[in-house]
């Protein structure tokens, strides 16, 4: 019995949906490399190919982007609950609560009805963008807006958000990284997913699952904290002395390292790219400086270990020049990402077997049961 801590390379399922190669940083979505659908795709006309399996066509894909928009609404129960939750909570948290609220409103469950699961996968990917830009309203004091039916899915979620509608490059743009962070093979929120779905739950517990993992610092957290890290560095010049001493101390370089990639993340090269384009029209962003000079420096003292750039680098500096603010950086990438939650759910239900690993035990030998007064104060830590 071979002990894999983080199941680090142990195949747990078959899947048709993502591949990656780590070694020549390639990454295809049921078989289209990241870089053509990027350039040429939707974000909703992506999901559809994760979910489904193939782009559709555009009788399909009329159907699915009106769909979307006729269920963006969320109930008043749902923006009324999110009126209860105290103003200093982290977007993620209220995401996770009211993405398990839908659960409530939505309590047949027939998960071998193809129907059903085109119902769901349609509510999730709709209702998600409204409830993230609703807590942003609601933690400011303000009435959350509704939906605008005439503005295309990004372009809504920006306006919804930022109660203006967006420049065309900006939604255009924020589109292009929503296609970028929809999918990635068996990461940790993805696998709490196949999980979770794996004992037959609805899609909404399902996704509220994986919200609560991506939620973590050493995953899609990362994001935020990279932008406090390059202010924290301040300057190009500091990059050096602070990779230095993060070394030293054997601190992790937030938005650096992978456990797939040995090379610099497809991702992140193409959101440098999108980066570069907003700061063309719109102004640069004095913390790119920062973050290139980071890239390099660490080029010699990570790269020989295969630690590069990952897809949570440049992505703040993306998100902050559309005006979103860092603690909506992970929800964002949850609006994505949930399009390939939404896929491994399907591909899970498609050949179903519940996820029950093993364990090397290390605990006591029975022992029996004593008095307390002839207890000794046990170590609490
Ligand atoms: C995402 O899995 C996915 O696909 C995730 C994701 C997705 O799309 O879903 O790509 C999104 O989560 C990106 C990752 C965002 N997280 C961060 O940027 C946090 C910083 N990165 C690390 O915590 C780390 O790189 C992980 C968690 C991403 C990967 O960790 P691994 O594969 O478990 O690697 P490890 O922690 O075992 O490290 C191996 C070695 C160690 O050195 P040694 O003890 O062997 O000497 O590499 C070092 C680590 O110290 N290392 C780093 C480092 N990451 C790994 N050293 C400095 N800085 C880092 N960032």
């Amino acid at each position: 019995m071979i002990f894999r801590p983080g199941l680090e390379g142990v195949p747990v399922t078959q899947s048709a949906i993502c591949d990656i190669d780590g070694l020549k940083g390639e990454l295809t979505y049921r078989g289209y490399p990241l870089a053509d659908l990027a350039s040429n795709s939707n974000f909703l006309e992506t999901a559809f190919l994760l979910i489904w399996g193939e782009l559709p066509d555009p009788k399909q894909l009329r159907e699915f982007e009106h769909q979307v928009q006729m269920h963006r609404r969320v109930s008043f129960r749902v923006r009324d609950m999110m009126k209860c939750f105290p103003a200093s909570g982290h977007p993620m948290d209220a995401l996770q609560s009211s993405a398990a609220s839908l659960g409530l409103f939505y309590s047949r469950r027939a998960i071998d009805d193809p129907q059903y699961i085109y119902d769901a996968v349609v509510r999730l990917i709709a209702k998600i963008p409204t409830m993230v830009a609703a807590f942003q309203l609601i933690r400011k004091g303000q009435d959350p807006i509704q939906p605008k039916d005439n503005l295309a899915y990004s372009d809504n979620f920006l306006y919804m958000l930022t109660e203006r509608e967006p420049d065309p490059l900006a939604a255009r743009i924020f589109d292009r990284c929503l296609i970028l962070h929809a999918e990635h093979s068996l990461n940790a929120s993805t696998f709490s997913a196949r999980v979770t779905a794996s004992t037959l739950t609805d899609p909404y517990a399902v996704v509220a699952s994986a919200v609560g993992t991506l939620a973590g610092p050493l995953h899609g957290g990362a994001n935020e904290d990279v932008l406090a890290m390059l202010e924290e560095i301040g300057s190009p010049e500091c990059a050096v002395p602070y990779l230095n001493k993060a070394i030293a101390e054997k601190r992790k370089i937030m938005g650096f390292g992978h456990r797939e990639y040995r090379v610099k993340d497809p991702r992140a090269s193409i959101l440098q790219s999108l980066a570069e384009e907003l700061f063309a029209r719109f102004g640069k962003d004095e913390m790119y400086d920062v973050a290139k000079a980071l890239e390099e420096a660490a080029e010699a003292r990570l790269g020989p270990k295969g630690i590069y750039p990952n897809v949570d680098f440049y992505s703040g500096l993306v998100y902050r020049k559309l005006g979103i603010p860092r603690d909506l950086f992970t929800p964002v990438f949850a609006i994505s990402r949930v399009a390939g939650w939404l896929a491994h759910w399907r591909e899970q239900l498609g050949a179903n077997r519940i996820f029950r690993p093993s364990q090397i035990y290390t605990g006591s030998k029975p022992r029996d049961w004593s008095n307390p007064e002839s207890r000794t104060p046990s170590k609490e830590n």
